[in-house]
């Protein structure tokens, strides 16, 4: 029998081995006191009714893809012809309209672990400018600072962390001095954590007083939203509208006004950016409709057959590709509340570090338990009007992701020296690119220098050398 100096200890003691967790308990006997309060601590927090529905979910899933039922979505397509040149502008002086009289804030989520990166802090800490090596974090804030001076406002960052880097991204922050920005207008909404399990549904160990917990999912949005003070924040500013996107990112366009208005005109509550996708095989989310809902696919939930999928003109099927970024209007995000939060669960096989009997962490090679999220793109289910806008990639999505190859360092950085050699091009410079068209050299053009091929063809000097490397900052003016 476990015991516990307080009656209260003991009742939740005795809860855990009803759920028949008791395993976590192994070490009870030889914890220091600190130690098996810190245990206690944390068993407070957890919900064994959703443990218990988690197990479930972990029976009923299936081996394999089923094929999906789904209707491509609709969305706004790049401008082809006059007239959608003339949307596009229409929207813009909406959007540019919201955005000056304050109602667009900035929310980021930077919660992940990263752990495809393999870097050792928050990825948005990540150094990845071409020259100057400035963080992804410092590139965003760049961008905000650029918007509020361009605008005239002040716009409020949001910037969703988890546990397991809050305390590490405040400190680069503070390190930084906030690069520049106002430290009353940049909040940390923390997500929460949620218990991993392993294969039989066991609460797993990573410590002898601790268990293994990771963060709930980007969809953990909502409730850091609430938990974090957001909305109260938001509310009191009068921002209703927040654009969404995730840290990772390099050429994030962190407001764009373009599609602030196409949301207005629709009068959306919840919306999304949209790339066509470059391979079959690429490994992003699908927009469709599934019974008049709209949804995104993950790549991993569909089969072959559905992500090769074609159209009689050889078009892909599914070609509208998530790239995480949207457009949340605080209205709706209060709706997501109305009768209880309901966004799913989904389940990731993961390799979870566990304490072995011997007393020592072992980190496996091969998944080992599971971890539970929820996504932020369950809830385009529960809008009534949703705008998919298709953008170009080279101009706005670069993910630093792995640590090689596809979506790594490298890529993004490429991408980003291509689309400022694209300016460099457009005033006129012959600017050297390799046989896959890839610029070679670096570049990087500061926001408050120029923030758009047309200011900054305006703005940069007409006879100038091109060297390896440029830096086009606003005191080199
Ligand atoms: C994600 C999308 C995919 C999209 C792709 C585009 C999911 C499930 N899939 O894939 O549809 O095509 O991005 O780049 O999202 N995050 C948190 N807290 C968490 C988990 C994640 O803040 O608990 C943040 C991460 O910090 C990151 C973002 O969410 O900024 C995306 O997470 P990631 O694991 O990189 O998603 P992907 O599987 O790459």
């Amino acid at each position: 029998m476990i015991q516990a100096l307080r009656h209260e200890d003991q009742i939740l003691i005795e809860k855990v081995v009803e759920f028949n967790q008791a395993q976590i308990f192994d070490w009870w006997a030889e914890l220091p006191d600190s130690s098996k309060q810190n245990l206690l601590d944390q068993v407070r927090l957890i919900d064994f009714k959703q443990v218990q529905y988690f197990q479930e979910l972990l029976n009923n899933q299936s081996t394999h893809n089923a094929p999906i039922h789904m209707e491509p979505a609709e969305y706004i397509a790049l401008p082809e012809n006059e007239s959608s040149e003339a949307a596009r502008k229409e929207a813009m002086v909406i959007g540019e309209d919201a955005i000056r009289n304050g109602r667009t804030g900035v929310f980021t989520v930077a919660g992940g672990q990263g752990t495809r990166l393999g870097f050792d802090g928050p990825k948005g800490s990540f150094p990845c400018s071409p020259v100057t090596k400035k963080s992804l974090f410092e590139l965003q804030a760049e961008r905000i600072l650029a918007i509020q001076k361009a605008y005239g406002v002040i716009i409020p960052w949001y910037l969703m962390t988890s546990p397991t880097n809050d305390a590490a991204t405040r400190s680069f922050f503070s390190q930084h001095l906030y690069f520049g920005l106002n430290p009353k207008d940049v909040l940390f909404p923390c997500q929460r954590m949620l218990p991993t399990l392993d294969d039989n549904g066991k609460l797993i160990l990573d410590a002898k007083d601790h268990i293994a917990v990771s963060p709930n999912g980007h969809g953990g949005t909502f409730l850091a939203m609430q938990d974090g003070g957001v909305l109260e924040d938001a509310d009191r500013r009068g921002v209703d509208i927040l654009s969404y996107y995730q840290v990772d990112n390099i050429l994030i366009r962190v407001i764009d006004p373009v599609f602030v208005g196409f949301h207005l005109n629709m009068g959306a509550g919840m919306s999304s950016k949209m790339i066509k996708k470059n391979d079959p095989q690429e490994k992003v989310g699908h927009f469709g409709l599934i019974d008049n809902h709209l949804h995104v696919v993950e790549y991993s939930d569909m089969t072959e057959a559905d992500m090769e999928a074609r159209n009689p003109d050889d078009s892909l099927k599914y070609e509208a590709g998530s790239i995480g970024i949207h457009l949340i209007n605080t209205g709706f995000v209060r709706e997501q509340f109305r009768d209880g939060l309901k966004l799913p669960f989904h389940i990731a096989h993961k390799k979870i570090p566990i304490l072995q009997k011997d007393g020592r962490i072992s980190n496996p090679d091969i998944p080992n338990g599971y971890k539970f999220e929820m996504f932020v793109f369950d809830a385009l289910a529960d809008t009534k009007e949703s705008v998919i806008l298709e953008i170009r990639r080279e101009k706005e999505f670069s993910p630093i992701k792995n640590r090689e190859e596809s979506d790594s360092p490298q890529t993004a950085k490429q991408d980003l020296n291509n689309y400022f050699g694209s300016w460099l091009e457009a005033s006129g410079y012959t600017v050297p690119r390799d046989s896959e068209s890839n610029v070679q050299c670096d570049i990087e053009v500061h926001p408050l220098y120029a923030c758009t091929q047309d200011e900054f063809v305006q703005k940069v000097p007409k006879h100038m050398e091109l060297t390896k490397q440029m830096v086009f900052h606003p005191d080199s003016d």
